[in-house]
């Protein structure tokens, strides 16, 4: 045991470890479980105060002409109904959202061709025209050097594109022959040689993932240095192949969040959706792991049941202005406070 909490404090004084050191630690006892929470939440302190984050997740289109297989909007689940979100309506959740204090507005959507770079580009032209003072973050999967390029001079800030799992043959068993990890890893690179700032991230608790997975996926993040990671347990979908798999820990998905923090302190770190789906205090938690950002739900209420990437997902009935005042006493109930800034990553 002893041995273990040397490791946490190798890892807070040298930033990384190596395979086998992480994968010890992905497999810990609790006392050493708890030790690392308590410097991860020290470290985030030390690096950003109090002060949680939020973005407003505009999810603009749940059609996707890719077919990930833990994915609930995959092209294959013909039961998933389909709809986008039109400019004006897209333009309404932002101004909603600028009222509430949101100042980064994250465009998510499935990979959905019908949004060609021409209205993507129009979108975040008139995002960054009425509201100078935001960051747009888009999420929308991978694109082509020139798209990404073409986003970024229209006044995109950053991108998040989740690697989902560093391990190759992992990422062969989660996804279809055609979407491969190269291809992924090469988007990342492309969008860092651009300027953006990035995000990649990936699920806790996957199907066919082992502890030597887990540690890939973090020597690949030190390697990369993204200015954010999203992380979050992985939850079946019903319609899906996966609809038969356990759901990732929530002892898990913190231990994750905490190793981040500490490998990485100026991280951008969410405590996801996901996390609260799994735990009513999901993200309270997060945030006591080491996370700081919060990722509400700006889309209208007559679509957020649509997107419905896992069963169960939480805050689909909710209004905007709802969550952003639950999520308030949330963040305030673990002494912490919800800001109203850009929240631009500290990791440059
Ligand atoms: N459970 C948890 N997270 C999921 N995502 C997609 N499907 C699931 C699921 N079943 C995550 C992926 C993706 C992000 C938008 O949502 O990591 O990158
Ligand atoms: Fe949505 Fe609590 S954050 S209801």
């Amino acid at each position: 045991m002893c041995s273990m909490i040397n490791l946490v404090d190798k890892l807070c004084k040298e930033r990384t470890l190596s395979k086998s050191e992480f994968i010890d630690l992905i497999n810990c006892d609790e006392t050493t479980s708890e030790y690392l929470r308590s410097l991860a939440e020290k470290t985030r302190i030390e690096n950003y105060g109090y002060d949680i984050y939020m973005r407003g997740l505009i999810e603009f289109t749940n059609y996707c002409k890719q077919d990930c297989y833990y994915c609930g909007i995959r092209k294959s689940n013909l039961s998933c109904p389909r709809y986008r979100l039109s400019f004006s309506d897209i333009m309404e959740c932002c101004r909603d959202g600028y009222a509430l204090g949101f100042r980064t507005f994250v465009l998510q959507g499935g990979e959905d061709p019908y949004f060609t770079d021409d209205r993507i580009c129009e979108i975040i032209e008139a995002i960054k025209k009425t509201y100078p003072d935001c960051a747009v973050t888009l999420s929308l999967g991978e694109k082509s050097r020139e798209s990404f390029k073409r986003y970024f001079e229209c006044g995109a800030d950053r991108y998040l594109l989740r690697h989902e799992t560093a391990n190759k043959a992992h990422y062969g068993k989660l996804h279809p022959e055609k979407q491969t990890l190269e291809s992924r890893i090469e988007c990342l690179k492309i969008l860092k040689e651009i300027g953006y700032q990035v995000g990649c991230g990936f699920m806790v608790g996957s199907p066919f993932q082992g502890a030597e997975c887990l540690a890939d996926d973090l020597l690949f993040i030190k390697e990369l240095n993204p200015q954010m990671v999203g992380i979050g347990p992985f939850i079946p979908h019903e319609q899906t192949p996966f609809k038969d798999y356990g759901a990732g820990t929530l002892e898990l998905t913190l231990r994750m969040l905490s190793i981040v923090r500490l490998m990485l302190p100026k991280v951008l770190l969410p405590a996801t959706t996901a996390l609260a789906t799994i735990d009513p205090r999901g993200r309270e938690k997060g945030i006591l792991a080491g996370a700081n950002v919060v990722m509400p739900n700006l889309s209208p209420v007559s679509v957020r049941k649509k997107y419905q990437l896992y069963d169960n997902k939480v805050c689909t009935g909710e209004e905007s202005a709802q969550c952003r005042n639950c999520l308030e006493k949330r963040i305030e109930s673990v002494g912490c406070r919800l800001v109203v800034a850009r929240g631009d990553s500290k990791n440059i």
